[in-house]
């Protein structure tokens, strides 16, 4: 009689245990696939983030677009190669910002600035890629958007090759193509949602709009989902023929602000570039766009501010070294 007691004792027992390890094993790998922590620098360098925040809030009030220039810079160093510092090596001559999915990235001067204070005070211990992140993190909170924790310790590549960047998302890839490139990433939709609202700030080059406003469709005509009442702004400021150079704001509204703004101008068919548009292609991405706008009150609202915090952390995890799978390169345009 004692047998079957004590078996289902061991039973239990052993259940309890796969399903703590069930619960703690994947905890432990979220901890160690980044290995990074907040205040990484505490000890080492502690003035770190601190000369960082400077030299942004120097750049930012030089020329408020520095703001968007290092947001989109974290961005595309994240998607190739991880969070690694690898978009800023610019003494190859296939280095991966020769790629096309990099036109138009730029901010490498404001991350090299940083880099040389910091290798004056803290030599050899804050990777490029970290100044990078905390750069991007600081220039939202300096165009009134929110401030927030990231974990640090990133160590830095050494590889930068234009072939490796052939994931990036386009400006013309369909709903599906963004979010499964960023599902390869280990992003959501959700994600993909928030961190598109990073277009509340900054630029287009004419040239991304070229095929939203001529090439749509294979009879040549705009893309659709394009507002009629806009349209003939955006064609204004981006002729057939003109300058492909000529820069228009993503937000129509507010340029320089970090705000949610950029949702509802996708919502109301007023996204100027085509990926944005394609967020209200899809009933999941549309749906999680359109919980940020509603008109519910605000309490019952999800934070936009807050989740894209949370967003941008998790870009920041892409495929991140720690340990001896990279190093910290003393200048951040050349592998040491
Ligand atoms: C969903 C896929 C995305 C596509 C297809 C895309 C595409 C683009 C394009 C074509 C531009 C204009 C670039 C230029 O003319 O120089 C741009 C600008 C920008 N992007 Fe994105 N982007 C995407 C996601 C993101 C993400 C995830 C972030 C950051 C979290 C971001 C931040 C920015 C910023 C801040 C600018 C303005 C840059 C400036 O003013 O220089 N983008 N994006």
């Amino acid at each position: 009689m004692t047998f079957p007691v004590s078996k289902m004792h061991k039973d239990s027992t052993l259940l309890a245990l796969i399903l703590a390890l069930l619960i703690v094993i994947p905890n432990t790998l979220g901890v160690s696939r980044g290995q990074l922590r907040v205040g990484f620098y505490s000890k080492t360098c502690p003035n770190a983030e601190s000369i960082i925040h400077k030299v942004v809030q120097k750049a930012v009030s030089n020329n408020p677009r520095n703001a968007a220039i290092l947001l989109r810079l974290h961005f595309h160093d994240c998607f190739v190669e991880g969070c690694d510092g690898s978009i800023l090596i610019r003494n190859d001559v296939d280095g991966e910002l020769k790629a096309k999915g990099n036109l138009g990235v730029l901010g490498f001067n404001i991350i090299e600035s940083a880099k040389a204070q910091l290798e004056n005070i803290c030599p050899g211990i804050v990777s490029c890629a970290d100044i990078v992140a905390l750069a991007a993190r600081d220039a939202v909170s300096l165009v009134k958007g929110p401030f927030y924790d990231i974990p640090t310790g990133r160590k830095d590549g050494r590889l930068s090759k234009m072939s490796l960047a052939g994931r990036l998302p386009d400006v013309d890839d369909s709903i599906s193509v963004l979010k499964s490139k960023f599902r390869e990433k280990g992003l959501s939709d959700k994600d993909l949602v928030l961190l598109s609202g990073a277009h509340t700030i900054g630029v287009t080059a004419c040239f991304f709009m070229r095929n939203r406003l001529y090439n749509f469709t294979t009879g040549g005509s705009s893309d659709p989902a394009i507002n009629r009442r806009i349209l003939p702004r955006l064609k204004a400021k981006c002729p057939i023929n003109g300058d492909v150079n000529v820069r228009i704001p993503l937000d129509w509204s507010t340029q320089n602000v970090f705000d949610v703004q950029i949702l509802r101008n996708i919502r109301d068919g007023n996204a100027v570039i085509a990926s944005d548009a394609r967020l209200y292609d899809d009933k999941n991405t549309k749906q999680i766009l359109d919980s940020y706008i509603s008109s519910a009150g605000s309490g019952t609202r999800p934070s936009f501010n807050a989740d894209f915090a949370k967003a941008m952390v998790n870009m920041g995890n892409i495929g991140v070294k720690t340990g001896s799978k990279g190093e910290i390169r003393r200048l951040c345009n050349a592998v040491n």
